[in-house]
């Protein structure tokens, strides 16, 4: 949100979190605004009131059953014309190795059980099409877990890390060897 604020400084940006403390403190360009609320309450806007939604990495934070109405009211604020962009992450892994495979099925039943939907990702443009919102496109891009360069290392570190925070509440209880695995014993 700060690079586009940047790079078009003519429009006004408004960002939300259920958290204030992930809000920028020190560098806010003056065409940005945050605000903190908790979206399963509705988003605390005007109907069509932005050109342009965007809203990712959320997949952790809505049940399976929340989606519908999320996304409901990224449609109800958005101008006729306006548009939603919508990004998740698959977290089921695409051609994993075993480790890492056996890792994923855990992660993904455990979401699962909770009342997550770990392949949200695969359902964003039904749900945008059940939203009856028009000219729906979807894409699949790829990013490379420990192979592949600078790229591929960075989002080994961000695996293992989420994977560390989900360590205690996933993974612990069955005695997974998955500790080893992420350096943790
Ligand atoms: C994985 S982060 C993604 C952050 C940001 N969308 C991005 O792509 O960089 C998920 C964020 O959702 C926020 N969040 C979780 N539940 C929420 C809710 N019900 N309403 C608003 N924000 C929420 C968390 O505080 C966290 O900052």
């Amino acid at each position: 949100m700060m690079d586009m604020a940047t790079a078009y400084p003519l429009s006004n940006f408004v960002g939300i979190d259920i958290a204030d403390d992930t809000f920028p403190q020190i560098i806010r360009p003056a065409n940005t605004e945050f605000v903190q609320e908790n979206v399963l309450n509705g988003l605390p806007f005007e109907d069509a009131s932005f050109d342009y939604v965007f809203m990712r990495f959320m997949a952790l934070a809505f049940l399976k059953d929340d989606w519908a109405r999320v996304v409901a009211e990224l449609c109800r604020v958005v101008r006729p014309g306006g548009f939603i962009e919508m990004v998740e992450l698959d977290m089921e892994g695409k051609r994993p190795g075993p480790e890492s495979k056996n890792m994923f099925t855990r992660l993904s039943k455990g979401l699962q059980a909770r009342g997550f939907d770990p392949v949200i990702a695969r359902r964003i443009g039904k749900l945008l099409i059940s939203a009856e919102l028009m000219d729906v496109n979807k894409g699949f891009g790829s990013i490379p877990v420990h192979w592949g360069g600078k790229l591929g290392e960075a989002m080994a570190d961000d695996v293992r890390c989420a994977m560390k925070g989900l360590m205690v509440g996933f993974f612990l209880a069955d005695g997974w060897g998955g500790r080893r695995m992420f350096g943790m014993q």
